[in-house]
């Protein structure tokens, strides 16, 4: 019997070549391992009306971890127009499958490193390591919303005890059918948890700062609530520093001085934009790994997601996958094969000669460039 049992879930469009070329990866380290594979995507919300079938779920109950490609997801419209017509008055509406596997497995945590390796054209600098902490159930990812704006709402949230009835008075005016409300939901434990991570992990690497990425001054109970929780945290934290600064300003500072940031904090949405604009500063997504974890269970998946307009052409960049894979590799205690696995897509990075289209700067499908399961057999040779 294998020593792990892995979901395998390439998901949509460019998620089937990348992950391919990370099998060949783990293959050639010898990752011991039986892979499970699980349907979930689009294809599936359009046969089934259903992106995360209950058989898919059962399936990754009984593996040690998961490994996911990527995901194409649509508005509401177009997600109807290509549901199978036998399902179209079913009431049925997309959702994002892999934003419920977070919730449904209780992946609090969304680790995000982004690492300049040296060589890589498209640094920004060579000298940028952060790693994002992003907060993995909750916040505006709570999906607690409405359009229209129920009556039965609307009162609650004008009530003279416990609503706001001057603020709500301009939506009452403006009609309840013109107003749609999605609401940011934060839990004490869900700051409490991914804070602490971010400070453990710190203290781990001997990382010197930990930065709050935030916005209290405008959403002042949760981002206020986010804040208390950081400073208490941080207190426990002697050695390392921690610093606040708001979304909007950090994305400036970023540009500016990305090397004097290290490790940040964040909740989902803040953090979904904040990595986003890291994976910038390093690449691009085709360098962006990352991690879903929560206490049990893990889903490891790129930043990236399915490109419809490269599926099936093998000319995306397979790194930010095959270092998603070495995320898995240490989250499952491998880490002599993490290391070996890291050591070689930096190795091929410096080298700087066999690489995709964006990193050999020409357009995709164009002479110059390698194609994804190049990349990928260019780091197996290297193991
Ligand atoms: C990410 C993505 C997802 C998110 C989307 C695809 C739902 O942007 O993983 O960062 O917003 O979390
Ligand atoms: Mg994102």
């Amino acid at each position: 019997m294998a020593k792990y049992k892995i979901a395998w879930m390439p998901g949509d469009g460019v998620g089937n070549e990348v992950m391919e070329a990370t099998r060949v990866v783990l293959d050639a380290l010898k990752f011991d391992a039986e892979y499970i594979p699980a349907d979930i995507g689009w294809e599936f919300w359009c046969k089934e009306g259903n992106p995360l079938p209950d058989r898919t779920i059962e399936a990754l109950k009984g593996t040690d971890c998961a490994l996911f490609g990527a995901i194409t997801s649509k508005p509401r419209e177009e997600a109807l127009e290509e549901l199978d017509p036998s399902l179209r008055d079913k009431g049925l509406s997309y959702f994002s499958p892999i934003v419920k596997l977070r919730q449904l497995f209780n992946l609090h945590t969304n680790l995000r490193p982004c690492k300049a390796y040296p060589g890589n054209p498209l640094n920004y600098r060579d000298d940028i390591d952060i790693v994002v902490f992003r907060e993995n159930t909750e916040g505006a990812y709570s999906g607690i919303e409405w359009f229209p704006l129920p009556e039965k709402i609307a009162t609650a949230m004008a009530d003279p005890e416990v609503g706001h009835p001057d603020r709500m008075k301009r939506w009452f005016d403006k009609g309840l059918d013109n107003v749609a409300v999605s609401t940011r939901v934060m839990s004490r434990q869900g700051c409490e948890s991914i804070c602490r991570q971010s400070f453990e992990y710190a203290k781990k690497y001997g990382r010197k700062s930990v930065t709050l990425v935030e916005k209290p001054n405008v959403l002042r109970e949760t981002g206020g609530l986010m804040t208390r929780v950081f400073r208490d945290v941080a207190k426990g934290y002697p050695g390392i520093e921690a610093w606040e600064a708001n979304i909007d300003a950090i994305c400036m500072w970023m540009i500016k001085n990305p090397q004097d940031y290290d490790v940040l904090v964040a909740e989902n949405m803040f953090g979904d934009i904040v990595s986003d604009l890291c994976a910038g500063l390093v690449g691009g997504l085709g360098f962006a790994s990352a991690a879903n974890i929560g206490d049990n269970y893990a889903v490891f998946e790129p930043t990236h997601g399915s490109a419809p307009k490269y599926d099936g052409k093998n000319v995306v960049n397979p790194v930010a996958m095959i270092l998603t894979a070495k995320m898995m590799l240490d989250w499952l205690g491998e880490k002599k094969d993490a290391e070996r696995l890291e050591a070689a897509v930096a190795s091929l990075i410096s080298e700087n000669t066999v690489g995709t289209y964006d990193v050999k700067k020409v357009r995709a499908g164009q002479p110059g460039a390698n194609s994804t399961m190049e990349v990928a057999q260019a780091i197996a040779a290297k193991l």
